[in-house]
């Protein structure tokens, strides 16, 4: 039985991946990091499965991250645990390093001391174009414009570099934005559906957005995991480019979304500058034909089918928590 270590897995990418690999056979271990409350929503339908297995440890704790890897003995390992927004990291810009930049070094690390043979998959990103102007591919130039881009830069050529000095098997996804109902709720795409669910069931009226001109390239996040087990198969390690090809516009996006629920964007959406960047990177397109050409992955979810994805699973979820409220006050 395979035996995969997953850092990440209670976030969207982390909670698809697993029950991708437990569908094909794996048995999966999870980083999970201790909190007040447990923050587990994503895979708690997984929880009776018996070949899951949840470890406390944090991408900051390099002994911890040393303990698992020398308890499980992973076959395979998928770095996804990140502060992943671009926007906090102009926040917290050490604390992204510390865990985008070095957490990779420390995971690494791990590794190469243990003396496994053992497979790394590191998540890279989009972000790391940044400013350099689509379409974007593996030999783009980098130009990141965040605190997060450049961290992830960083865990981008120490991967690439672990591969070269050491032999190990390491490979970097440059994934481009890819979304899903699980998505968490202050990046845009979910921010705006959750949005039009609430303007739609009439809990509110406005939605507050930023900059509506940012071009990305949106896909389906339970597509993008089966890339990242894909790269993993090859023969060969190498970097892969995951994207749809088409951008769209935060604006475009919006008006898909609202347009879904028979609502006009224009009527409900307000500006407000505390939502923009410091620096913006304006436009990610990627162009993916390395990974359709050598690992046989394609994106087949466009930024119009994924909106209505969206919007179609918040307004059930939303209507559902509004009709138990309702029930909750007919109890006398
Ligand atoms: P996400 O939903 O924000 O999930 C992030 C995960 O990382 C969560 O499980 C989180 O744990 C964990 N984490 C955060 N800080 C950690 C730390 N210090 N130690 C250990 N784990 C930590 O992100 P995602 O969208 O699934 O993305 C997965 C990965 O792909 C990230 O590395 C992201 O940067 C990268 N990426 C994402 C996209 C995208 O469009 N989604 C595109 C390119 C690259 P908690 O649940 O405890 O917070
Ligand atoms: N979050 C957010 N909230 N973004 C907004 C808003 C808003 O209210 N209004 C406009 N935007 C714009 C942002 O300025 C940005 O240009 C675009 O919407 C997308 O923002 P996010 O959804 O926060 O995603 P991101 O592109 O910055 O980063 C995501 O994709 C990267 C891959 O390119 C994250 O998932 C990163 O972790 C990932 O690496």
């Amino acid at each position: 039985m395979k035996r995969a270590f997953i850092t990440g897995i209670t976030g969207q990418d982390g909670s698809y991946l697993a029950e991708l690999l437990l569908s094909k056979g794996y048995q999966v271990h999870g980083l999970v990091r201790r909190a007040s409350t447990l923050n587990r929503s994503r895979i708690d339908h997984l929880h009776q499965n018996p070949d899951l297995h949840l470890h406390y440890g944090d991408l900051t704790d390099g002994v911890s991250l040393v303990n698992l890897i020398h308890a499980i003995e992973p076959h395979e390992v998928y770095n996804l645990g990140a502060q992943s927004h671009v926007k906090v990291s102009f926040e917290m810009p050490e604390y992204t390093a510390s865990t985008d930049a070095v957490g990779t070094l420390r995971l690494l690390e791990a590794i190469r001391a243990s003396g496994l043979d053992c497979r790394f998959y590191q998540a890279s990103t989009s972000e790391m174009f940044g400013a350099t102007p689509p379409p974007q591919a593996e030999d783009t130039a980098f130009y990141p414009r965040s605190p997060y881009g450049a961290a992830k830069l960083y865990s981008h050529w120490v991967t690439v570099n672990y591969r070269e000095a050491y032999d190990l098997f390491a490979v970097s996804g440059i994934l481009f934005n890819h979304e899903s109902p699980r998505r968490g709720e202050s990046f845009v795409t979910r921010k705006i559906t959750l949005g039009v669910a609430s303007i739609k069931l009439g809990i509110t009226d406005t939605l507050t957005l930023g900059n509506l001109d940012a071009v990305r390239d949106w896909g389906y996040a339970p597509e993008y995991v089966e890339g990242m087990w894909r790269m993993l198969q090859h023969d060969e390690p190498g970097d892969y480019v995951l994207a749809t090809g088409i951008g769209t516009t935060v604006r475009e996006f919006c008006e898909a979304a609202f347009a879904h629920a028979g609502l006009d964007w224009q009527d409900h959406v307000r500006l407000d500058a505390k939502y923009e960047r410091p620096t913006e990177v304006d436009a990610l397109i990627g162009d993916a034909t390395k990974a359709r050409e050598v690992i046989g992955w394609e994106a087949t979810t466009d930024a119009k089918g994924l909106a209505q994805i969206m919007v179609d699973a918040d307004l059930e979820q939303l209507g559902r928590l509004v009709e138990n409220k309702r029930g909750e006050r007919q109890i006398p």
